[in-house]
């Protein structure tokens, strides 16, 4: 397989590493992976992040693992396993399926190579449609909000929303963002922030729980943030807290735009209710972990409800920047979704 390279995932001579992300942004440290059962276990622990990025991680190790002459037999089991690490994200289910049909071809090895590479390419080339899209949203002196992290952390490319953010920060001047610090687990706070230092734009982390006086203070412009998945009718699962923020924007009429490739797009999933939402340790709500340690503080035996997704209906987005384009609800209720 060729030689592939992005901020958090790297394919070279044979090996993958994965930036460990459950560290960042204290620590870059990169992890060779080579069985099913690391890659599960990282993505599990986000280790692996991100919709797009959690797919792609997933298609290099089968392809790895078809370099490393696994059989066709286990390789299908392979990726029917990884298929399930993560139940929202559908680009993990994308990226598999993708590989299973190679897998299945006459030259499955070679099928399989091409099509690990290609969705790795693909996403590149996706995240940057997106970002010259939606950066044609953004004015001077817009001051952007944006929740958890979509951004080269969650993808191969420059990002969703953060992508987005990033090309209108290059082409327009004064461009900030306040960036949600995303509980529990941080994502905001320690890897777009990392990413918007990176990137030199101008940043503020802010508590989640601020972005709503912030609106009333009439310091949010406009809201760009990422999907695990969006349904046929424009529904959208993202990080928990993104509903939060739909409804805060639809108050205050300020613009709220989701951003995703196609490969996040679901037709077979009617509306928000259909979409599996991911249940995770109570222990990341009840304290927190990190390269800065760790600590629990509340009580030993406390109880904690952590669904790590919601659903924002279509009814709050005000577009939809896509890597073919920008859709509204009026395109939305037209069956666009279906037609990609
Ligand atoms: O639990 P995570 O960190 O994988 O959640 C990630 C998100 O919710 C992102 O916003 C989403 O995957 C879009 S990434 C381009």
């Amino acid at each position: 397989m060729k030689k592939l390279s992005s901020t958090a995932l790297r394919y070279e001579s044979g090996q993958l590493f994965v930036l460990d992300q459950h560290l960042l942004p204290h620590q870059e440290t990169w992890l060779e992976c080579h069985t099913v059962e690391m890659m599960e276990a990282m993505i599990q622990a986000l280790q692996i992040r991100g919709a797009p990025l959690i797919g792609i991680g997933a298609a290099l190790l089968v392809a790895h693992l078809v370099e490393q002459q696994h059989s066709q037999k286990s390789l299908l089991e392979s990726v029917a396993r990884l298929r399930q690490a993560r139940p929202t994200a559908v680009n993990l289910m994308y990226c598999m399926d993708r590989m299973a049909e190679a897998l299945k071809e006459e030259n499955w090895r070679e099928a399989a190579i091409a099509c690990a590479e290609g969705l790795f390419e693909q996403d590149q080339a996706l995240c940057n449609a997106m970002a010259s899209f939606g950066a044609a949203l953004v004015e001077n002196d817009d001051r952007l909000l944006t929740h958890c992290n979509a951004g080269s952390l969650a993808t191969v490319g420059v990002g969703t929303a953060i992508g987005v953010i990033t090309e209108a920060c290059r082409i327009r001047e004064g461009v900030s963002v306040w960036v949600d610090e995303t509980r529990p687990l941080l994502q905001g706070g320690r890897l777009t922030a990392w990413e918007m230092e990176q990137a030199g734009v101008p940043y503020q982390i802010i508590c989640d729980n601020m972005a709503a006086s912030l609106m009333q203070a009439g310091k949010v412009d406009k809201i760009f943030v990422g999907s695990d998945r969006i349904a046929a009718n424009g529904d959208f699962a993202n990080k928990v807290g993104t509903y939060n923020l739909a409804v805060l924007a639809h108050f205050h009429d300020i613009p709220f735009y989701v951003v995703a490739p196609h490969t996040t797009v679901d037709v077979n999933c009617e509306s928000g209710k259909f979409i599996p939402i991911e249940q995770r340790a109570k222990t990341e709500v009840t304290g927190v972990k990190g390269s800065f340690g760790e600590v629990c503080w509340s009580p030993h035996k406390a109880g904690a409800y952590n669904p790590a997704f919601d659903v924002t209906p279509a009814g709050l987005v005000c577009g939809w920047v896509l890597d073919s384009g920008i859709y509204d609800l009026a395109d939305i209720k037209n069956d666009v979704l279906r037609s990609l």
